[in-house]
């Protein structure tokens, strides 16, 4: 992969929004089938990628973040809050199925990183289901570590079955 054509760009408009929506829309059906139900993924998709549920995050500190290969639109990127002395949530780390494999997941998380360590957070943190074996091989390559599982509630009769991953920044900084 040639790094350089890959840009990570702050979701700004409602376009990015949009955008950031249609990716999820594609993403999440390439990804979860065999992972969580079909209705489950609607559900989370309908709850979590609605335009003022995006807006909402972005208004509580989360940084919201189109990425790029090209001019093309790949992968969302969502993680905060950020600055000195944050435990940081990365909320979402999605790239469209054809541009696995190419280092670029690594990349988006060695930014989240930079990103924290710059703004001296002291914590990087997740959720990631049990089964999504991909996305927590990508996470211990970034250094990430499995702290405990956490079933959690959404609504609808719908659960959350995950890990909760995370890095010390205070610590290895
Ligand atoms: C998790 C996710 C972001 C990883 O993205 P990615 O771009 O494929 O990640 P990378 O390319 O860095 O690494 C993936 C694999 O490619 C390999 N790889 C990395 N760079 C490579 C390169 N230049 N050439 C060939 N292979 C490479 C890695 O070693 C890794 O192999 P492994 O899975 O067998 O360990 C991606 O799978 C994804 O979007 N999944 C769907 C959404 C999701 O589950 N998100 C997480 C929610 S918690």
């Amino acid at each position: 992969m040639e790094s350089q054509d890959i840009s990570i760009k702050p979701a700004a408009t409602a376009d990015d929004l949009k955008t950031a929506q249609d990716l999820a829309e594609v993403i999440w059906h390439q990804h979860y089938p065999g992972i969580i139900t079909h209705k489950q993924i609607r559900y989370m998709l309908d709850t979590g990628y609605a335009a003022e549920v995006l807006a909402d995050d972005i208004s509580r500190g989360v940084r919201l973040c189109i990425v790029c290969s090209g001019k093309q639109p790949i992968g969302v990127l969502a993680f905060g809050p950020i600055g000195k002395g944050c435990e940081t949530k990365l909320h979402k780390l999605y790239v469209l199925q054809s541009f696995h494999g190419q280092g670029i997941g690594s990349m988006l998380l060695q930014h989240v990183e930079d990103e924290c360590r710059r703004a001296e957070c002291t914590d990087i943190h997740l959720l990631v289901n049990k089964h999504n074996l991909k996305a927590i091989r990508a996470y211990e390559r970034a250094g990430l570590k499995i702290r405990k599982s956490c079933i959690t509630a959404i609504g609808n009769g719908f659960f959350m079955d995950d890990f909760v991953m995370g890095k010390s920044l205070a610590a290895t900084g």
